[in-house]
Formats: structure tokens, C-alpha cells, sequence
């Protein structure tokens, strides 16, 4: 499998690090691309240094790039995950503003009709955040907020974080075992495992 990860400068840098780390382990053939802004929530929120993200993909592109294999529709891949995605970005891909690679890559993902999950992050959101998801959702993308659940009674930081990353594999279609999936309540309560 062959996805494309884009990292924006929307708070939650770890979820784009952690899915990274995630599709290493499995194999994942990822091509990555980083926005300046998010070099710079990945340096606020985080420990990693950029070097360390890098080292979790099988290749990083340059966001200035537009030579880039990625950028082209006859490059084939399984898909795209921009995760986190910012509303400056998505504002981007809504309007097909593609400036700079991680938006030209999108733009690809769309017009080729393959799968782009956009992991957006913003509260409160404003109408023209809510118009640019819904011009996004009618172009075929999917969006899916950095919006975990507690009804698994999360202890850690971590295993919310594995639930989102969770979320956007399974509608990637790649499988794992982030979290426990739910199946109806149980007797005696259980809590998620973060492993
Ligand atoms: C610490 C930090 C947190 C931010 N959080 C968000 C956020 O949650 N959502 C968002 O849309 N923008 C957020 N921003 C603002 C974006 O980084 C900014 O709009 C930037 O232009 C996005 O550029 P990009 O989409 O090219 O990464 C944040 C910025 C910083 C420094």
C-alpha cells in the first residue's frame, strides 16, 4: 500500500507523528509532505525535532516541490491522509488553491476520485470552515475531526490520540488494532488499552 501523509499547522502535530509510526510498523510505503506550520506546532507541542518525523516515512517531499512525483495523477497511490489539517489548508483543498505540494497532492487525490481523509482541527468553527468541509465532502473527500470518543473510558493522552489516528485507518480501509472496537456494553465496564 502506497498512501501520502500530509502534516499542517493545525494543533495535534502527534496525531500526524503517531500515524506515521503506525504505518512504519505495518509497512506502509508513506510519502510525506510537511507544511512550514506545522514544523512549527510540531516544535511547540512536541519533543520531535523534524529529523525524527522524517525518518518515519519512506520518503519526505519538499513543500515548494511541484516536480514531485506526488504531484502527478500518474503517480499511483492508495490515497492521501492530512492529518492534522488546518482550516487554512483545508481552505485550500476546497478551492483547489494548490500553492504549495501538500494542496497540489490533494488536489490530485480528488480529481483522480482516490481517497483523501482530512483529519481537520479548529473549534469553534466558523461558516466559511463549515462551507469549505462541506465543498471538500461533495469533491469526495472525507472529513473526519480530531474528535475522539470516551464511551471506552480512555485513560492517556495517548490512547485518545490512537482513537482518532484509529479512525482515519479504518476509513482508509487499513486495519489495526489502535483500540477496541465497540460491541455493545459489557457487564462488567471496560476500559481501552492503549498497547
Ligand atoms: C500552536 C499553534 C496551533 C494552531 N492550531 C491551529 C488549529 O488547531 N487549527 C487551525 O486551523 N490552525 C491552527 N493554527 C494556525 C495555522 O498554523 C495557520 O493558519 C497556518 O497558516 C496554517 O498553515 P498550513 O495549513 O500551511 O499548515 C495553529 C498555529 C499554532 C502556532
Amino acid at each position: 500500500m502506497r498512501l501520502i501523509v500530509g502534516i499542517s499547522g493545525a494543533s495535534g502535530a502527534v496525531y500526524g507523528i503517531r500515524a506515521l509510526q503506525v504505518l512504519h510498523d505495518m509497512g506502509v510505503e508513506t510519502h510525506l509532505v510537511i507544511t512550514d506550520a506545522a514544523l512549527e506546532t510540531i516544535r511547540l507541542e512536541t519533543d520531535y525535532k523534524k529529523a525524527d518525523v522524517v525518518r518515519l516515512a519512506t520518503e519526505t517531499h519538499r513543500l515548494d516541490d511541484f516536480a514531485s512525483k506526488i504531484a502527478s495523477g500518474s503517480y499511483l497511490t492508495d490515497g492521501m491522509l492530512v492529518i492534522p489539517c488546518s482550516m487554512k489548508t483545508l481552505a485550500g483543498i476546497a478551492t483547489g488553491y494548490s500553492d504549495n505540494l501538500l494542496l497540489r497532492a490533494a488536489d490530485v487525490a480528488l480529481k483522480e476520485r482516490r481517497r483523501l481523509v482530512l483529519v481537520v482541527r479548529e473549534t469553534p468553527l466558523s461558516l466559511i470552515h463549515i462551507e469549505n468541509m462541506a465543498a471538500v465532502t461533495r469533491a469526495g473527500a472525507i472529513v473526519l475531526p480530531a474528535m475522539p470518543s470516551f464511551y471506552q473510558r480512555p485513560k492517556t493522552v495517548e490512547a485518545l490520540v490512537d482513537q482518532v489516528v484509529g479512525k482515519a485507518l479504518d476509513v482508509l480501509g487499513i486495519d489495526h488494532r489502535l483500540s477496541r472496537r465497540w460491541s455493545g456494553p459489557e457487564k462488567k465496564r471496560s476500559v481501552l488499552r492503549h498497547e
